[in-house]
C-alpha cells in the first residue's frame, strides 16, 4: 500500500506552525506496513490542494492520499471541495463511518465536513486536521482502506469469505 500525505494548513506552510498531524499519519500507516511516497505541506487554496492530488492520482503515484485538515467551518477550509473538484467516485461510506465513530470521543466529529472518493485508481480520504483527531480516526477505517483499495486495484476480488459468513471484519 503505497500512501501519500497531503497536510492543508496556511499557518503550517508559511512555517509559523509545525506540521504535528502529517508525521502522525506517516507513523502510524508505517507501522500498520504501508509506504508513505509523498508529503506535502500546502495551504488552504482549493486549486493548489487539488492539482496536488490530481497529479498524484494521474500519474499512478499512491493508492491512498491521506488528507489532513481544512475540513472544518473556517471560510478558508476548502479540503472537501478540492477533493470533490477531482475524485469521480465518491465513497461517503467511510467519512460517515469515521464521523460515527468519532461522536465517542466529541460531539464535534459533525464538524467535520470531510469526504472521500476515488479518481482513477486512488482512493483519496480527507482526516480532520488536530493530531488528537488523526490519533482518534485512522487506526479505525485503515484496515477497511487496504481491503478498499484491494478491491479498487484488482488484487482483491471477493469482498471475504468471512464478510459472507456474518463475521466482523
Ligand atoms: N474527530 C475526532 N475523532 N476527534 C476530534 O477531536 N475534532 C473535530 C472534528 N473531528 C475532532 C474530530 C473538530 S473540533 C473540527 S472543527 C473538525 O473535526 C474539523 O477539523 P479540521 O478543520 O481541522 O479539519
Amino acid at each position: 500500500m503505497r500512501v501519500a500525505i497531503i497536510t492543508s494548513s496556511d499557518s503550517g506552510a508559511k512555517g509559523l506552525r509545525e506540521d504535528v498531524s502529517g508525521p502522525l499519519i506517516q507513523r502510524i500507516v508505517e507501522g500498520l506496513g504501508a509506504t508513505v511516497v509523498s508529503y506535502e505541506l500546502l495551504p488552504d487554496e482549493r486549486e493548489q490542494l487539488a492539482e496536488a492530488m490530481r497529479k498524484i492520482a494521474d500519474e499512478g503515484k499512491a493508492d491512498l492520499i491521506l488528507t489532513t485538515g481544512g475540513t472544518g467551518f473556517s471560510m478558508r477550509d476548502c479540503m472537501p471541495e478540492a477533493t470533490l473538484d477531482v475524485v469521480e467516485r465518491q465513497a461517503p461510506g467511510i467519512p460517515e463511518a469515521m464521523r460515527f465513530y468519532s461522536m465517542q470521543f466529541t460531539g464535534r466529529a459533525m464538524l467535520s465536513r470531510a469526504m472521500a472518493g476515488i479518481r482513477k485508481e486512488t482512493l483519496i480520504v480527507n482526516l480532520p486536521g488536530s493530531p488528537k483527531a488523526v490519533g482518534e480516526t485512522l487506526e479505525y477505517i485503515f484496515p477497511q482502506l487496504v481491503h478498499g483499495v484491494e478491491i479498487l486495484t484488482g488484487a482483491a476480488s471477493d469482498c471475504g469469505r468471512a464478510d459472507a459468513r456474518g463475521e466482523k471484519q
